[in-house]
């Protein structure tokens, strides 16, 4: 395989001096710390931009622990695995769970699961280049932590999107993860959600001290997307194995969720119209 991971790469390069790119773009959901709220996060703000009239494919690349399939009590017949593995295509991996919002899935703990090297990685990326340009958006749920992947990962999309609890050792762990998408990419836009919040100050606090910090040593700048309260409805939307924005659409959290894909969508596409033509994508 080696070979030909190669041989397309270098292929891949030469068309990329050349090609104009359709105006897909690309969103990594991470986190510093474990358990914030990314795939239940990725799952609903995905969902509420398709709703939005975006088109959207949403990724599992969370390797390890891949977990997209049971927030939606889908059984999934094929999974990245299946790609890594060489038995089938990415095209063949994506289950359509409504017009304009499909998912390709992971799988936990697969016993045969491959060795994800860089190359690898980028034989990745450029196979799902082939099928991106369809959508609006494409969104990766990813690992906890700054790991090798999710590091490439960030470094290759348009907007990188960390979740993070408000509790001080969480800010603490978005700000090593922040400086590590700061070191390893140059021009993503990078915003912040605060969820499981408990209260406005609680979460006012928290980003103030994160921003201070990223203005004050990274010289960066970190745009808040939102706030997601804490609220027992995610909860039982994950036990049900429903989304929120379909169980519980009147919960304080899918109303918040709701605002936030609207202001992702004004940013973003303030942004767009400003970028005519890009010449380089993945
Ligand atoms: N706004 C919220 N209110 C209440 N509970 C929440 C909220 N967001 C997430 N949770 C809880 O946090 C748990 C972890 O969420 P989730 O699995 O999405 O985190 P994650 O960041 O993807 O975790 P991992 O790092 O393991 O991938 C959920 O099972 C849910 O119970
Ligand atoms: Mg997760």
């Amino acid at each position: 395989m080696n070979e030909q991971v190669s041989r397309l790469i270098e292929l891949r390069r030469l068309e990329d001096r050349t090609r104009v790119i359709p105006n897909t773009k690309t969103i990594s959901v991470v986190s510093g710390k474990g358990g914030t709220g990314k795939s239940f996060f990725s799952l609903n703000f995905a969902y509420q931009l398709s709703r939005l009239n975006k088109k959207v494919l949403l990724v599992d690349l969370d390797f390890n622990f891949s977990n997209l399939h049971l927030l939606i009590n889908h059984a999934s017949q094929f999974t990245l695995s299946d790609f890594f593995l060489q038995k089938k295509i990415l095209r063949e991996l994506i289950y359509r769970y409504a017009d304009n919002l499909h998912i390709i899935f992971g799988d936990s703990g697969a016993a045969d699961y491959p060795k994800i090297s860089r190359d690898i990685l980028e034989y990745f990326f450029i196979q799902l280049n082939k099928i991106t340009p369809q959508y609006d958006y494409v969104i990766f749920d990813s690992a906890a932590g700054g790991d090798d992947i999710t590091l490439y990962q960030v470094n290759k999309t348009d907007y990188n999107i960390i979740v993070a609890s408000p509790e001080p050792t969480a800010v603490m762990d978005a700000y090593v993860m922040f400086k590590l998408i700061v070191e390893a990419t140059d021009n993503s836009k990078n915003f912040i959600v605060i969820n499981k919040s408990d209260n406005k100050e609680e979460s006012d606090l928290a980003y103030q001290n994160l921003s201070t910090a990223v203005r004050h040593f990274l010289r960066s700048d970190l745009t808040l997307l939102g706030v997601i309260g804490f609220d027992r409805s995610v909860y039982r939307s994950i036990v049900e194995q429903e989304l929120l924005m379909k169980a519980y659409p009147n919960s304080m959290a899918a109303l918040e969720i709701s605002e936030l894909a609207r202001r992702f969508l004004k940013i973003t596409q303030v942004a767009n119209n400003n970028q005519s033509l890009r010449t380089t994508y993945f």
